[in-house]
Parts: structure tokens; sequence; C-alpha cells
């Protein structure tokens, strides 16, 4: 059944759609069909499709009660809207229907799952906001919620463990048919713990183990977690609320990381052997995989950053986009990330210069443009003492990517990229040289560019708001750099 609540967002979208005209968006990256969106969610393969679902708040560019909107794919590029899902229209989800996930049922039914946040006034008069697990079942188009929600409820949580910060399960099926979801709960210590549920059915549950616990230097509640094998070992991510920074490791705030290490899937104790971050760039927050087909394990993640939030750029009708799905894969306990193969479907003719001499800015025939794909190796040989890339440039604006050789420093800088706010606008990134060179493959799509560096052993992704018209991308060097640059215009 819709709700009175689902069906006005559904109506919402449909009578104001048309007044974002698809020049106003990206070409290949998911936006919100109206307003705001946050987090992605319910990342999963069903019935053919590629199933995409979001944090969502149609009425306007700035947070509100969560829904959940939905995209589809056949080939993780190429979205098509589907109606809205859910709204917050149950009294234990009156406050938002938050981050959650998705699998195919053995029924052949989706089932969502999902972190309900029930607003209840207390016998004092105060409004408190409860957050449980939750769940609904639907065909890929519409969903109904599960009778018997929540499903989890914090009566479970070990001791001292929240009973308002509990939130975004993330779903998945053993091949045993033992269903589990890890999610997030606050403690009392200022930190949080990653804790495990298992069930038989999907929809009876039951507390398993404590998975990992922030310990405040890395942050407190460590939000979205995602727990999964990789290439042999198994990988806790997560998104840390306010870090503390750690060199050039970790920038202060709200981050990302990921955890490799080993998992006992008798026991259910997992022992952490690293923690590395998952983008060093600006705009990357609260990302999520999913098992495609063949194996690959994919990740898709909101590309906008909380502390910028509230500053939606001048003219922008909506507000958030997700990454490009990047796959994943483990070398030498490194998470490598790469745009998913799909993409070069999507390219046209190749732009080739190798060798290039760099020193007063230049541009090169054929390299150009805001929605491409572009691989710049960088020799680093001595003979420079910093270089300097140039992406959609023009008199007036530019966004600068440099190195310097010494330092082994990656910088962004974006302050000229037509954001007129006084926000982050610089990173730093310890980044060295892999057999004697750095690689950067730079995909742009109008309002954003995701850096893979060295084979995506390091990523760094930002959105930029540079008028449209600045399409000239242009290197520069103190000293004398060798670069090869490989570049395809992207069209769809
Ligand atoms: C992360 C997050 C989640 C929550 C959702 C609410 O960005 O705060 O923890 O479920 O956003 O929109």
């Amino acid at each position: 059944m819709t709700s009175e609540l689902l069906q006005r967002a559904r109506q919402f979208e449909e009578d104001h759609i048309k007044d974002i005209s698809p020049e106003e968006r990206p070409l290949y990256h998911v936006t919100g069909g109206t307003g705001w969106i946050n987090d992605p969610n319910g990342f999963s393969f069903y019935k053919g499709e590629y199933h995409l679902f979001y944090q969502y708040h149609p009425y306007s560019n700035e947070w509100g009660p969560m829904h959940w909107g939905h995209v589809v794919s056949k080939d993780l590029i190429r979205w098509e809207r589907r109606p809205v899902v859910m709204a917050p229209d149950q009294d234990y989800d009156n406050a938002g229907c938050f981050s959650g996930s998705a699998l195919e049922l053995p029924d052949g039914r989706h089932l969502l799952m999902y972190t309900g946040v029930g607003r209840v006034t207390e016998e004092d008069g105060s409004q408190k906001d409860y957050q449980t697990q939750c769940m609904a079942v639907g065909d890929g188009t519409e969903y109904e919620k599960y009778e018997q929600n929540p499903v989890i409820t914090t009566a479970v949580v070990p001791e001292g463990g929240s009973k308002v910060d509990f939130r975004d399960p993330k779903i998945w099926q053993e091949e045993d048919g033992t269903f589990y979801a890890v999610a997030s709960n606050a403690t009392d210590d200022g930190n949080s713990a990653i804790l495990l549920f298992q069930s038989k059915d999907g929809f009876h549950w039951e507390f398993c183990s404590v998975i990992d616990r922030s310990d405040k230097k890395l942050g407190w509640m460590w939000e979205c977690p995602d727990f999964f094998e990789l290439d042999g070992k198994h990988i806790l991510m997560a998104s840390p609320m306010e870090m503390m920074p750690d060199g050039l490791k970790f920038h202060v705030g709200h981050g990302t990381i990921y955890i490799p290490g080993t998992y006992d899937k008798e026991t259910h104790q997992f022992v952490r052997e690293d923690v590395l971050p998952i983008d060093s760039g600006i705009d990357f927050y609260a990302p999520q995989t999913m098992k495609a087909p063949d194996g690959r394990r994919i990740m898709i993640a909101w590309m906008q950053a909380w502390s910028t939030s509230k500053f939606v750029p001048k003219g922008q009708k909506y507000f958030g986009q997700m990454t490009v799905p990047r796959e994943l894969s483990l070398k030498e306990g490194k998470m490598l990330q790469k745009p998913v193969r799909e993409l070069e479907a999507f390219r046209g003719q190749r732009v080739f210069h190798k060798n290039v001499k760099i020193s007063q800015e230049t541009s090169l025939e054929g390299v150009s443009g805001r929605v491409l794909d572009m691989t710049v190796h960088l020799k680093v040989d001595g003979k420079f003492r910093s270089f300097s890339m140039k992406t959609a440039q023009d008199t007036e604006h530019y966004t600068l990517v440099s190195y310097d050789p010494e330092k082994e420093i990656l910088s962004l800088d974006r302050s000229h990229s037509g954001l007129q706010y006084d926000l982050i606008h610089t990173r730093e990134i310890s980044v060295k040289p892999v057999d004697g060179e750095i690689m950067l493959r730079c995909l742009m799509d109008r309002f954003s560019m995701e850096i893979f560096i060295n084979d995506g052993s390091q990523t760094a992704t930002l959105t930029v708001y540079t008028p449209q018209s600045a399409e000239t991308i242009s290197f520069a060097a103190e000293g004398e750099a060798e670069i090869t640059v490989e570049k395809y215009a992207l069209s769809f």
C-alpha cells in the first residue's frame, strides 16, 4: 500500500523533476530526482539489474526527513529512475528511513534492511529519536514495510551501547544460507562498536559478536559499516564521525576508513591488521559495496562531505551525487579501486601523447573537456621541482593538482573551481612514485573529478562547480617534467 507520505514524495518528484535540465546534471554520476541526496543504500543486483537506493529529501536541497530514492542500471553507468520506495510513514521511522542495504531473498523477493528513526515524546515532554533496524520487501519497484518491524532493537545491544545511536545495517548471506548484518552502535565511553547479527530467515535476528570498535582517535560513531571478503582477507569499512588528524593519512573531521584483517567465521571474531583511508580527496563519504554476479566487489559512495553540505553552490537545483562505481581488489594489504570496466564502452576516440617534456604552462592537442577519462603518467626522475595540472580551466577558473617530488606530496586545490564559500578546498596526500612514476587516472563528469592514483591504490574525489565552458587542461613544471597522456572523451 502506498502511504500518503510516499504518494506525496512521488508526486513532488514528478512535478519538479523537469525543473532540472539534463545539462544541469552529470552524465554518468547518480543524482536525486529533485532536492537532496546523501548515502548510497541498498546497492544490490536483483532480477538482472543493479539497484541503487539513496538517502533522499526530495523537497529541498537540505537534509530532511529521510526517504529512499531508487535508480536501476544494467551497466552501472546509465541509470534509470524508479519511483521513491520508502517515506517516513510509520511510528518506528517517522523521523526518517535512514541508511541500509539490500539483497535478494531465496524466494525471489528483494529485501531492504534500514534504520528506522522513531521520534518519541518522553514523559517530561522532550522529544527523542530512537534508532532500530527495520525491513521492507518488494519486487524491484514497489516495497512494503515488514509488519513486524522493527526487527532489531537496542534491547539486544551489548551493555554500554547507546539506545539512541544504532544504525546503518549492512546485510549479506553466507553460502550456508545464514544471513548476517553489521550495524554501528555508539557506546557510553564516547566510541562506537560494529555489531554483528545473524538470522536464519532474514527477518528474525540475534546478536552475534562485536567485530571492532572505534577508539576516539579514529572518530567516535563509525557510520555506514560494511564487512566483506576481498581476495583472501576480510575488510571492515566505516565512515567515522569527527576523526582526529594523523599526519597526511587522515584529515580532521568525518572520514572513511578500511580495515583489512582476518575473520574467523566460526567464532565471529575479526582481527584487524591495518587502518587506511578509503579516499583522500574532499568529497567522499558513506561508501557501500555489493557483490556483482561475476564475483566483482563493487563500491559506490556519496560524492559529498557533511562539513560542506550546507553550502549549496549558487544556481544548483539539487544537492548531492554518487561516485562512479568502483571495482575493488586487494594487493599487498592495500585496497585498489578502479572505475568499473563498463565505463570503457563509453570512451570516444583515443588521444595519446607520449613522453612530452613540460616546463611552461602547456596544453596538448585534443586534451580538454569536462566529461572524460584521462590517464597521466608523470616520470619522477629528479628533473623537476614541481609539476602541476590544471583542469576545468578558463581565464578565471581552474582546479589544480600538483606534485612535489621531494616531499612526495600530491596536492589538490579547488579554490578556483566555482564555489564562492570559505570551505575546505585543498588537500595534501602523501603519494610515493611506483616504478619511477606517478600515475593519475582522472574521471571528470561536469561537476566532479575522481583521481585514481597509482593504479587506484589511493584515490582523491572532489566536486567542482566551475562553469561548463571552462574546458582547458594544461600542464606545467618547475624544471622539466616528462609526461605521457592518454585521454578519452566520454559520451552516453
Ligand atoms: C551517514 C548518515 C547515516 C544515516 C544517514 C542519515 O551519512 O548519517 O549514519 O543513516 O546518514 O541520512
